[in-house]
Order: C-alpha cells, then structure tokens, then sequence
C-alpha cells in the first residue's frame, strides 16, 4: 500500500469542484488518510515546487499556488501514486484523456486545477511538507470489498 499527496489548487476551489475531485477518489476505492483545507504560505509553495525554481513558470505558479485556499488530500492503496496520476491526467487539460479530472475540466496548462505526487519520494517529500502533524490510521470496512 502506498500513500500519495493530492491537492486542489486554487482555481478547482474558485471553481466549485472539490467535491466533484474528492469525489472521484473516493469512488475508485483509494482511502481518504489526510484533508484539510488552508492558503498556503509562500515557503510551504516554494519548498512544494523547488524542483522548478529555475523554470521561466515559477514565479508565476508560486503566485497562483498562494493565491487562495487549497484543499490538500493524503490517499491510500495499491499503487496509489500512479493511480492518482491516471486519474488526474495530463499536465496541459487540452490534451489529457476525457474521463481525467483535467481532461474533464481543465483548457489550460497553469490552471490545471489539481497536483498528484509524481514518485515514492516525492510522495513522502510532500506529504511531511503538508501535513507535519501525520495522516489518520484507520480501517476502512469497504477495502475487503475493493482489493480480491
Ligand atoms: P503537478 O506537479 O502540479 O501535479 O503537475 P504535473 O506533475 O502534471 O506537472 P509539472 O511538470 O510537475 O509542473 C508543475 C505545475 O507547473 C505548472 N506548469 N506550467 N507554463 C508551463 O510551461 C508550465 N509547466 C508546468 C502546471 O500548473 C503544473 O501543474
Ligand atoms: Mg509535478
């Protein structure tokens, strides 16, 4: 089992569509381990995407990223980085696959609406970035149900 750092950017929040993106984990059978919702700070956005400080888009994606309230998610499974990344599609939403959140709802590149975690350490990176105080340990009764 693996856990996977997913949150809904500023724009999916203006948007309307958490419920619409939670939704959509939850119906898969991934198991819902950390949520809250805040406005992140301009260090937690900077750390979260360090890996793209020298891109030309940085500046910019930090500005968005801390413009407003994001809804940060910790979900649970089998394979759940990629699962996450399958349901979230390509980064630009003209060209991710209908049935992707992006592909459903996205016509941009920045305003893409949702981040997965991309690799086990990255996984492991953001999680400790977003949520310091640990994720919820629990049984969830329908998992028998979800994996033979
Ligand atoms: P994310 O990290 O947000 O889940 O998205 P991703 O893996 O699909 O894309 P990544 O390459 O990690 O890029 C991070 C975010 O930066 C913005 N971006 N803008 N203007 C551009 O060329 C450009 N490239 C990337 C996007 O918002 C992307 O989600
Ligand atoms: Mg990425």
């Amino acid at each position: 089992m693996e856990t996977t750092y997913v949150m809904v950017k500023p724009d999916g929040v203006q948007r309307g569509l958490i419920g619409e993106i939670i939704g959509r984990f939850e119906r898969k059978g991934l198991k819902l381990v950390g949520l809250k919702s805040v406005v992140p700070s301009k260090e937690t956005a900077e750390s979260h995407y360090a890996v793209h400080s020298e891109r030309p888009f940085y500046p910019g994606l930090i500005e968005f990223v801390t413009s407003g309230p994001v809804v940060c998610m910790a979900w649970n499974g089998k394979d759940a980085i990629a699962v996450a990344r399958t349901l979230i599609g390509a980064t630009n939403g003209r060209e991710a696959a209908p049935g992707t959140i992006r592909g459903d709802f996205g016509m941009d590149m920045g305003f893409n609406m949702i981040h997965g975690s991309d690799a086990a350490e990255t996984a492991e990176f953001e999680l400790g970035l977003w949520f310091p105080e640990g994720l919820m340990d629990w049984e969830q009764t329908i998992t028998s149900w979800v994996y033979e």
